[in-house]
């Protein structure tokens, strides 16, 4: 069945990073997107497609902006109830909120609970996409993959590997580690839309051998992704150099252990030296970019348009809990806030793009998600640029679809997110 959505659209050709920004998009005032079961069909102008496609069933957002659903490279699902945990840094919080939290996903029922709830904010926030830590159980995997194929969202997630500097009953060992992992992504991997990423949590709380293992099993899978932590406060560095001593930095010892390479993607890297930053592009790994996590637990501010511009693939995510909103508005806008502090403000069409195809792109997704282009996946947001009556008084001032866009980032929330289809089906509104 056909079905052709109407409303504004806005669509990239080109990297807003590498092209001026308002000119990588095309912006239609009426536009629509035509959907072929869970694909999109066709982008263009709504006149025009009504008449080509007279069967289409129609379904008229009026002025809402059409977007690709967003996509979230980097979350702990786990963490979703200790999110806004008050005044503590990096190690701190882990010991103190993270990890007894963590320790509680070996309850099947409590996993699945969490699971739930999580997937269903990222479907009200219009996040369609998301790479996601699960915890050391393999409980917390099954729980996370059966509640993404509920809904059939794209969803890649991993057994988090973690065998020291942890509290007693979230540890598992290199060998534990290896052999769980290898079966979950057995298991799910290529399952519907689910997708595995190998997941040492970080270089500290994985001993050598670990490292080693989870660079063997993801060497065996290479088209999985490999997840993990990179340089996001101070004291985590001087830490992993006491671990580590005779590695010339912290992702010298990823690359040691096989842990760099098309398809890992690292979390935070804020405080990088210039042979690291040379070292992530040669090796072809990606980043995601945390802002809110950054801004709350302290970290620092990331250079996200000098990494950008050096061309590494880098998305935008939460990393809920240790960020502070579900909301891919809020993130976007702590982005905008992070390059405004650093003397570079981000376009709202960079700002979108690293939400969407940034994101998908730092994922291996590229052909399936993350873009308004025919052939892809039909994940979409429809944006309510007038949501609340303040957004409303903005976006009229607005004068043109890149004012009304950074309104509705800076002012919005899930009230913004007026409807949402996953792989073609309606999922909210
Ligand atoms: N580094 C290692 N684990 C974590 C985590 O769960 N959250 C954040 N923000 N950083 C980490
Ligand atoms: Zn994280």
């Amino acid at each position: 069945m056909t079905r052709l959505i109407l409303g504004q659209t806005l669509a990239f050709d080109a990297d807003p990073f590498s092209t001026p920004p308002e000119d990588a998009a095309r912006h239609s005032a009426h536009g629509a997107i035509l959907m072929d079961g869970d694909r999109i069909a066709a982008v263009g102008e709504a006149d025009a497609l009504r008449a080509a496609h007279p069967d289409a069933q129609v379904e008229d957002m009026g002025d809402a902006l059409l977007v690709p659903g967003f996509v979230d490279c980097h979350a702990h699902y786990p963490q979703t109830a200790i999110i806004a945990s008050w005044g503590r840094r990096l190690i701190d919080w882990l010991n103190n909120y993270t990890f007894p939290e963590e320790s509680r996903f070996g309850d099947a029922a409590y996993a699945r609970t969490q699971a739930e709830l999580y997937l269903d904010l990222c479907l009200a926030n219009g996040i369609t996409s998301a790479c996601v830590f699960s915890t050391i159980h393999p409980e917390s995997v099954d729980a996370i993959f059966e509640a993404a194929q509920a809904r059939n969202m794209r969803l890649t997630t991993g057994k988090v590997m973690m065998d020291r500097n942890a509290i007693d009953g979230l540890k598992d060992t290199a060998q534990s580690g290896y052999d769980d992992s290898k079966a979950l992504l057995e298991k799910w991997r290529g399952v519907g839309r689910l997708g595995y990423a190998v997941t040492p949590r970080f270089a500290p709380t994985s001993s050598p051998e670990q490292l080693e293992a989870a660079g063997a099993l993801w060497a065996e899978h290479p088209d999985c992704l490999m997840q993990t932590h990179l340089s996001e406060q101070p004291e985590e560095i001087a830490w992993v150099r006491r671990l580590f001593p005779d590695d010339k930095d912290y992702f010298a010892v990823y690359e040691r252990f096989g842990l760099a390479g098309p398809g890992a993607l690292m979390g935070h890297a804020i405080h990088l030296s210039k042979r690291e930053r040379a070292a992530i592009l040669e090796t072809g790994s990606a980043v995601a970019h945390c802002p809110t996590s950054n801004t709350f637990i302290g970290s620092g501010l990331c250079d996200v348009a000098g990494l950008r511009g050096q061309g590494i693939p880098l998305g935008l995510a939460t990393d809920v809990g240790g960020g502070s909103s579900f909301s891919m508005l809020a993130t976007m806008r702590a982005a905008y806030e992070v390059g405004q502090l650093r003397g570079l403000p981000l376009h709202p069409a960079q700002l979108l793009w690293l939400a969407t195809e940034g994101s998908a792109a730092a994922m291996r997704l590229s052909d399936k998600v993350g873009r308004l282009a025919p052939g892809l996946e039909a994940d979409m947001v429809a944006l309510d640029m007038k949501a609340t009556p303040v957004l409303a008084q903005r976006s009229a001032r607005a004068r043109d679809i890149f004012e009304a866009l950074f309104a509705t980032i800076m002012l919005g929330d899930d009230r913004a997110v007026k409807a949402v289809w996953v792989a073609g089906e309606k999922a909210r509104g």
